[in-house]
Formats: structure tokens, C-alpha cells, sequence
């Protein structure tokens, strides 16, 4: 049988966007039954869900769509996960208080299933004292948020309380009902994004990684049920829900956290394109343009991955390789070099893989000499099939 989403939508005005996460959802697999506020059915009408789902719309905590069945009951036993998108301010001060006055939150307290939530509302309403602490109460409680993103809302003011993408929440939570939790109990440490090397206040030594193969990682562990904390250099992606996002600027202060987080961890994946040289000087002014030419020294950054691998005990150690040229060589030089378990390597050079792309296309190598070649594919695709390689890769180990 399909699993079920149930689907609770608040009257917020991007209610409008749940249908296509309901369609997003079913084009997934997943059976959605949907349940409004009735504040919601101002902004959309439930006949829309209904058709688009196949199945009724309740609304009323005394709604009982078939005869015989107590809806609120038989609803929330048969639910995989629960999912609020939009989420209102109202609706969250009640879940976080556990009322249930209408059919949502009564639903939202008979089930056992996960929640997730993915508000939207005016940015001072998101901001406001009240909501961040029932925000906070609900994620003490286990509750998974998708967090509003920045821009233009539709009275005007400009700031954070934008829906999420409908596209992200339809992924994050497809991956969460379908994946295994076959990470429960493990403890998972992982590297993302570029780091910026001062040249002087203003400038920097970066590099093209936009953190996306790290965070969906990250992602995909936490979904699979690991404790996750990612070390993350400057990038422009949403923090995975559930995972702890310690933020970095350069190589140094990525190893300092590294260092002091690897205890604690199982697996270290080192995701981020960490810069091989730093300028060896940066400058404490910013340097003034002139017609000279400007020769930048720069030193060598430590290996963060091959520094804790040094002494890993029995953690499990991945490593990636992104390369343009000779990739099987140069990955399986660095996966000795580095004293890794697993790496993954991958091309560059071609179209729609590593940097920038959604899309990626692996090679991944074990220390006991075994490869295989994955798919072209989403980052979440390969990131679950990293993970499943990994998982084989410590129990053979
Ligand atoms: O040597 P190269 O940069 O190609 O190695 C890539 C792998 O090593 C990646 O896993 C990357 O996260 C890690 N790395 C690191 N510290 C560095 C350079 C690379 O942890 N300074």
C-alpha cells in the first residue's frame, strides 16, 4: 500500500501552493489526504484538493466522510507523516499548546506519525517572541520545521516568512516517509560548501561550491535517522531540518570545528571543497587599485580530512574528489593519501555534475580496491546512495 501524507493546510495566502506540494507529493507515490482550517478554505476551496487527491477533504473536527468510521481516529493511526504547509502563526501556537479545535490539530494530536511543518506569514509575525518560542517548543517536542525563506510578501513588507520551495518540501518529505531509518543511532559528521581565504576585509580566495552535494548529505542521513551536525562553509542553502549547522569561513576554522566534533562522530564525510593555499598574508586594509601588477603569495591550507584521519580509531572516513583530469588515479592516490575508507570521485569537467549543478554522477572507490559506478542523478538520489554504500562499507569493514 502507498504511504500516507497527511496534508493539514492553515489560511495562510501561499495556501494557494498547497496543491502543487499535493501534487508534488503523489507524483512521488504518496497517497494525500488533506485536511484545512477554515480560515484555509478563504483562500482555496477543498474541491480542489479533493480532485486533485482522490480522496475527501476534512475540516471539521465532526467531520466523518465514511459512515461508521471515526475519521480523526482511523486518519491519524494510518498516517506516515504528518505535514503542515502552510503553517500559521495561530496554528503553531496551537499545536505547540496542544490544543485541537478543529479537524488539523485534533488529527495533530491523535497521530503518532512525524510532523512536519512549513510556515508561512507576515516576517514579523514569524519573528515575533510568541511564535520562535512556539517554534522552539515543537521542535524540543521532535517536530521537523521546513523554515520560511527570505523575500516580497504578498502585502509588501520584505523579510523571512516566504513558504519554502514547493519543490523542497516535496523532496524533503518524499525522502523522509520513503527512505529506511537505517542510520538510527549513528552519529554523523559532515563538511559542505566552498571556504573563503582572506586576501584583505574585502576580498577572498573561494572556489565554485555551492554546498549542495554536502547538505543533501546531510539531509539523507538525518531522513535515514542519524544525529547530524554539518560544518558548513558560506553557502546559500536553507539548514536541513534536525541537523546542527556550525558555520565556517575559512580552512582553519573548518578544521577547528572538525577537530572538535570528530570525537563524537561515527562517519566523516568531507564534502567541502575545502581551498588547497590561502594568501599567506592577508591584509588588514583593503588594498587600494593602482597600475601595478599584484602578486598574491599564497600557503598551503591544512588537509582537514587527512588531520583527523590520522586518528580515526574506528570511524568510518569518506572522502570526495572532484577532478578534471587522470579521476580514477587521483582519487585512488588521494583515498590512500588521506587514509580514507571510501571516495567518492567525480569528474568536473562534464556536463551536470559537481559544482553548481542539481545533478551529479559518482564513482566510489572502498580501500579494499572495490568501485562502483553510480548513475547521473539528483544530489538526493546520490546522496542515499552514498549513504547505502557507506552502511555496507562499515559492516564489511
Ligand atoms: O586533495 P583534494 O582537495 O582534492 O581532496 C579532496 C578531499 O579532501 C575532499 O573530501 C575534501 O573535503 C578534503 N579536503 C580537506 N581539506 C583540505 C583539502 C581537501 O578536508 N585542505
Amino acid at each position: 500500500m502507498n504511504k500516507q501524507v497527511l496534508l493539514g493546510v492553515c489560511g495562510s495566502i501561499a495556501a494557494y501552493k498547497a496543491a502543487d506540494i499535493a501534487r508534488g507529493l503523489m507524483r512521488e507515490g504518496l497517497n494525500v489526504r488533506v485536511v484545512m482550517t477554515t480560515h484555509a478554505m478563504q483562500m482555496i476551496a477543498p474541491a480542489t484538493f479533493a480532485a486533485l487527491t482522490g480522496n475527501p477533504v476534512l475540516i471539521d473536527a465532526f467531520d466523518e466522510p465514511v459512515a461508521g468510521q471515526i475519521a480523526h481516529i482511523q486518519w491519524a493511526q494510518e498516517a506516515d507523516l504528518i505535514l503542515i504547509a502552510p503553517a500559521t502563526a495561530h496554528t503553531l501556537a496551537k499545536l505547540a499548546h496542544g490544543l485541537a479545535d478543529d479537524m488539523l490539530t485534533t488529527l495533530a494530536l491523535a497521530t503518532t506519525a512525524p510532523l512536519y511543518i512549513a510556515p508561512a506569514m507576515n516576517p514579523a509575525m514569524w519573528s515575533h517572541p510568541a511564535t520562535q518560542h512556539n517554534v522552539q517548543i515543537l521542535t524540543e517536542r521532535g517536530a521537523q520545521f521546513i523554515p520560511p525563506a527570505f523575500g516580497i510578501m504578498a502585502c509588501g513588507d520584505e523579510g523571512w516568512g516566504k513558504l519554502a520551495e514547493v519543490e523542497a518540501i516535496v523532496q524533503h518529505v518524499a525522502g523522509a516517509v520513503l527512505c529506511p531509518k537505517d542510520l538510527q543511532e549513528v552519529r554523523v559528521l559532515i563538511t559542505a560548501g566552498p571556504t573563503y581565504e582572506p586576501i584583505d576585509p574585502v576580498r577572498f580566495v573561494g572556489n565554485r561550491s555551492s554546498g549542495k552535494m554536502g547538505y543533501a548529505i546531510a539531509q539523507a542521513a538525518r531522513e535515514r535517522g542519524a544525529e547530524v551536525t554539518l560544518i558548513s562553509g558560506p553557502v546559500s542553502l536553507p539548514a536541513p531540518a534536525g541537523v546542527e549547522v556550525i558555520f565556517t569561513q575559512t580552512a582553519d576554522q573548518m578544521l577547528t570545528a572538525v577537530q572538535s566534533h570528530f570525537e563524537a562522530c561515527d562517519v566523516f564525510v568531507a564534502a567541502a571543497a575545502v581551498a588547497d593555499y590561502k594568501p599567506a598574508q592577508p591584509l588588514s586594509s583593503k588594498r587600494k587599485r593602482d597600475s601595478k601588477l599584484w602578486a598574491l603569495e599564497m600557503v598551503p591550507n591544512p588537509d582537514i580530512v587527512a588531520t583527523v584521519a590520522a586518528h580515526k580509531g574506528n570511524r568510518y572516513i569518506v572522502g570526495f574528489a572532484a577532478e578534471t583530469d587522470k579521476v580514477v588515479e587521483n582519487a585512488l592516490h588521494k583515498l590512500k593519501k588521506k587514509g580514507l575508507d571510501l571516495i567518492a570521485a567525480n569528474d568536473v569537467s562534464a556536463p551536470g555534475r559537481g559544482f553548481e549543478v542539481d545533478t551529479n554522477q559518482l564513482t566510489l572507490f572502498f580501500a579494499n580496491g572495490i568501485a562502483r559506478e553510480l548513475p547521473l542523478m539528483s544530489k538526493r538520489e546520490t546522496a542515499h546512495a552514498l549513504w547505502d554504500a557507506i552502511l555496507e562499507g562499515r559492516h564489511a569493514k
